[in-house]
């Protein structure tokens, strides 16, 4: 399974790349604008605060099918091996098309329906993300969405997989795990919940605690 972050915040990538079994980071335009850094600076500096390794997605800009493809040429003289988000409209469908054809890996994004996330994988993509949080927001169902979705990939388009993204809570990212998606990207907020629960934290003080009173001292 692929575990990314979707984020441009390089000292959260850094601290948690030393914890979690990071495959990478993903951004979208406001996730890069956020940053107030422009990409040919941005990209660099995550890759580094992954330790030099993992794989990065970052999104095309314009609205044209031949602009995006520019776009994404531009994106992976940044990074070499970056894999190029490109939202699932008419025109985004063709620039993935000419990338396919140039063997320039991409991400379907911007998903809200299943057959709109199987024509971005028909096309050639090679993940399709799904936007679960957004769907829930306005009364859909992200999870339905999802195993919608996996059953029209494994069926027509096996060789796209679904990235699961737009979380607000774990549990959303759970259930997209329990219903088979091989990668998902986490926000930082939702990411840190998974790893810090004031009920563990309080288990291993009472460890402590109990430690300290029988031996003093915390050494084995
Ligand atoms: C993924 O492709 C999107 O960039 C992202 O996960 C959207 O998340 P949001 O709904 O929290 O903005």
């Amino acid at each position: 399974m692929e575990l990314y972050l979707d984020t441009a915040d390089i000292h959260a990538v850094k601290k948690l790349a030393r914890i979690l079994p990071l495959a990478g980071v993903t951004t979208n335009p406001s996730i890069v604008a956020s940053s107030k850094q422009r990409p040919e600076n941005l990209l660099p500096a995550l890759y580094d605060a992954l330790g030099g390794t993992g794989q990065l997605f970052a999104q095309v800009m314009a609205d044209t099918a031949q602009g995006m493809v520019d776009d994404a040429r531009k994106l992976r003289a940044i990074i070499a091996d970056l894999v190029v988000k490109v939202p699932v409209t008419p025109e985004g469908l063709a620039a993935i098309k000419c990338l396919s054809k140039e063997g320039i890996p991409t991400l379907g994004t911007a998903v809200y329906g299943a057959a709109q996330g199987l024509l971005s994988a028909l096309a050639g993509a090679r993940y399709v993300a799904p936007y679960i949080n957004r769907v829930d927001a306005q009364g859909g169902s992200g999870i339905e969405l999802v195993n919608d979705l996996q059953s029209l990939l494994v069926q027509h388009a096996p060789q796209a997989q679904v990235l699961a993204a737009s979380f607000k809570t774990p549990r959303q990212a759970l259930d997209c795990l329990l219903a088979g998606c091989g990668a998902i990207t986490l926000p930082v907020d939702v990411a840190t919940q998974f790893i810090s629960a004031p009920a563990v934290t309080a288990a291993v003080e009472k460890f402590e605690q109990d430690w300290l009173g029988a031996f003093g001292s915390k050494q084995l």
